[in-house]
């Protein structure tokens, strides 16, 4: 019998071209490289130019996966965005992309789960594909944290960075096995007791101002790996599988401490796992989609490989996904 599955068909990401380095922000704030690569392991982060925005970051890494898929945009039915840094309020950043790619049909709009957006997103896309509604799909996380920093708050402003990711799923049927290409599952939760632990201090219904980023990091940090662990583990046991078949793991990049502790919990090698926090920082609901880019460009992921996600964050959000590329 035949299984309907979301499969991958292509990705692309985009960096604004301003890099900041650690030296560079020391300059003005009270730290310095060594702080934050032992802390961190990040060494630099890409900021989005004055006047470019989100859906500017997004629609050139839509462009870059519809390229990379050998799909035309008049194809694609369905667009969700996952993002914590919209252009404005409301629309939804989705629609400006939706737009700039001259589609005029389906469906497009955001989600919010903040660095846990992406694998929200493609949870949400992979359920909308399978129940038949639409037939091939964007998925998107584009931020632009740099706009809702605190820059004379060392604490925070060291972490994040702008970017954006994105790719084209279609929905095609596969055998019903783990051998079959696409995602095989998916595992979000999350846990509001939390969400004071890591917030934006403003809204449009609070304080009608955007705010700014808020964290307890020391708090997030004990948390991670047990979340992340925990949803992984889901993962396995929904699909019989062990990290011993795993052959990239492609975590939310926040710090690196987090990512070398999950993958040593879960006994993923070293080698399996794809690190891009040491040149991106945190880029929130772009950091998979951007990691995966880059292990595609580079030929590390494979068609045929089995890939394992996971991120973390602002709620608490968590999640995974388990897929075949
Ligand atoms: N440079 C120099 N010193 C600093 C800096 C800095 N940038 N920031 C903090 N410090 C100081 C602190 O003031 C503190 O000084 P004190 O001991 O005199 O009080 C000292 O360094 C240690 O601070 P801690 O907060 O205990 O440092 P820690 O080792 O916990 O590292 C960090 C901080 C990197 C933020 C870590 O806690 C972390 O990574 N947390 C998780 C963050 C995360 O993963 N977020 C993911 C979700 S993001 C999302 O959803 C949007």
């Amino acid at each position: 019998m035949t299984h309907l599955r979301s499969v991958v068909l292509g990705c692309g990401s985009y960096l604004p071209a301003r890099i900041l380095s650690n030296d560079e922000l020391a300059k003005s704030v009270e730290t310095t490289d060594e702080w934050i690569v032992q802390r961190t392991g990040i060494r630099e982060r890409h900021i989005a130019a004055a006047g470019e925005l989100t859906s500017d970051l997004a629609l050139h890494a839509a462009r870059a996966a519809l390229v990379n898929a050998h799909v035309e945009a008049s194809s694609i039915d369905l667009i969700v965005l996952a993002t914590s840094t919209p252009d404005q309020t409301f629309p939804a950043t989705a629609v400006s992309v939706q737009a700039g790619l001259g589609i005029t049909h389906g469906a497009a709009f955001d989600l919010q789960a903040v660095c846990s957006g992406f694998v929200y997103a493609l949870s949400v896309v992979d359920a909308l594909l399978k129940s038949g509604g639409f037939k091939r799909a964007l998925v998107i996380g584009a931020e632009t944290f740099s706009r809702i920093l605190d820059w004379n708050d060392r604490t925070t402003c060291v972490l994040f960075g702008d970017g954006a990711g994105a790719l084209v799923l279609e929905v095609q049927p596969q055998p019903g096995t783990t051998a079959d290409r696409g995602i095989l599952t998916a595992h979000l939760r999350s846990d509001g007791r939390f969400k004071s632990k890591l917030y934006v201090d403003g809204g449009p219904s609070s304080t009608q101002t955007v705010g700014h980023l808020r964290m307890e990091g020391r708090d997030v940090f004990k948390h991670a790996i047990a979340m992340i662990t925990d949803v992984i583990d889901d993962a396995f046991k929904a699909t019989g599988t062990s990290a011993a078949d795993i052959d990239w793991f492609v975590p939310h990049q926040a710090n690196k401490r987090i990512i070398d502790g999950s993958a040593h919990k879960l006994g993923i090698a070293p080698d399996k796992v794809v690190i891009t926090v040491d040149r991106h920082g945190n880029t929130s609901a772009a950091s998979i989609p951007l990691a995966l880019a880059d292990a595609v460009a580079d030929r590390r992921i494979k068609r045929g490989n089995l890939i394992l996600l996971e991120a973390m964050g602002g709620g608490f959000t968590w999640g995974s996904a388990l897929l075949r590329w």
